[in-house]
């Protein structure tokens, strides 16, 4: 039996924001302020900062319009995590706070900051989106009326329709950190909405290019930020990793970045001992097959050219000159629970990928979309 929701406190309580403020303009460095404000815990942030500016602060920047999770404007920072202003209630965000209790506010990361919490889309987000062609291309012959695909396709893109391009995942993306031309979690995520539509003319195409692209869809490192931080629950990570499984299981597409070997050798790995054996890594991925010989001469020129990160890798003990070398394995039963696992799913003729986004809340769709799925 499912419990009642807890009641809404209606009675206002205070609330303490430290919002980082910077004015490029000034020539004055970054600085915190706070303010006090007393509002309903269940209120939103956005609502807190808005108070802030109309009662003691005018010259607070923060873009917002629907303040219903809906326009995407007023991705920001609370407490460290990026997500929408709008949608993060007060007493939620106190409980994330530090020992004092004050919740921080700051910008987006990886974007240039306009004015305090405003930051500039267009290089890192805007253009990104622009960069993936974010439109269908649709196939020919174009018919009379519309184009016929079964329910279960658009099922599958469902879930990255529902983007807001709000940026919150493209602020707290840690490959963007270190690589700002990555393509990036919000791009690619679009990207999947045409690859994965079935009226869409351009597949191969679009998946060549983004795996060709040396910061395309093999420069993510499955931090999983982005699937943390979307506020609308779009897993962005998981559409790069469609990207890559339509791109080299359905297309075969072998990329010049060895994105393609990359994947292969770790499942290759994971088949033959039961995890990854980080020894053969790099020699699998750099040969041109990766069920070759573990140091296969096409292998030697990439592997010597990775000796200065392998050095520097073993003097701060990241790897051990015995994991260098020699691959480590499970024990026999715990190899064979691991091989029962891969040849189960090794062994299926296809690969059906269900995306469950919109299942499960109302019981008959639900029902209709499993009965569909068996069909
Ligand atoms: Fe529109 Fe927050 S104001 S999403």
């Amino acid at each position: 039996m499912s419990s009642a929701p807890a009641p809404v406190s209606r009675v206002a309580e205070e609330f303490t924001l430290r919002i980082r403020r910077y004015d490029p303009e000034s020539g004055k460095p970054a600085y915190w302020d706070e303010h006090t404000v007393s509002l309903e815990p269940h209120r939103s942030v956005l609502e807190g900062i808005l108070q802030a500016r109309n009662e003691t602060d005018g010259s607070i920047a923060i873009r917002c319009s629907c303040r219903g999770a809906i326009c995407g404007s007023c991705g920001v920072k609370v407490n460290g995590k990026a997500g929408l202003a709008c949608h993060t209630h007060l007493d939620h965000a106190k409980k994330s706070a530090g020992e004092d209790g004050v919740i921080e506010i700051e910008p987006l990361g990886n974007m240039p900051v306009i004015k305090d919490l405003v930051v500039d889309m267009d290089e890192v987000h805007w253009k990104k989106i622009q960069r993936v062609t974010p439109w269908l291309i649709g196939k020919e012959p174009v018919p009379e009326r519309e184009y016929i695909v079964d329910r279960l396709s658009m099922v599958d893109v469902t879930q990255t329709m529902a983007c807001i391009q709000c940026g919150a995942c493209v602020g707290d993306c840690l490959s963007l950190e270190v690589d700002p031309l990555f393509v990036g979690p919000a791009a690619l995520a679009k990207a999947y909405r045409f690859v994965g539509d079935p009226r869409d003319a351009m597949q191969a195409e679009r998946l060549k290019d983004l795996a060709e692209d040396p910061h395309g869809i093999y420069d993510c490192t499955h931090c999983f930020k982005c699937i943390e931080t979307c506020p609308k629950g779009v897993a962005p990570m998981n559409q790069i990793m469609r990207l890559r499984r339509r791109a080299g299981q359905d297309h075969h597409i072998e990329d010049q970045n060895n994105g393609e070997r990359h994947e292969s050798a770790f499942v290759t790995l994971v088949g033959k001992y039961g995890l990854l054996a980080e020894a053969e890594v790099v020699p699998r991925s750099l040969v041109a097959d990766s069920a070759l010989a573990k140091f296969h001469p096409k292998a030697v020129k990439e592997i010597v050219s990775t000796l200065p990160f392998l050095t520097k890798a073993l003097l701060r003990g990241k790897v051990t000159p015995r994991t260098a070398l020699i691959a480590h394995k499970l024990d026999s039963k715990d190899i064979r629970e691991v091989r029962d696992i891969y040849d189960t799913i090794h062994g299926r003729d296809e690969r059906n990928e269900f995306n469950l986004y919109i299942s499960g809340t109302d019981e008959d769709n639900a029902e209709n979309v499993s009965e569909e799925a068996k069909a």
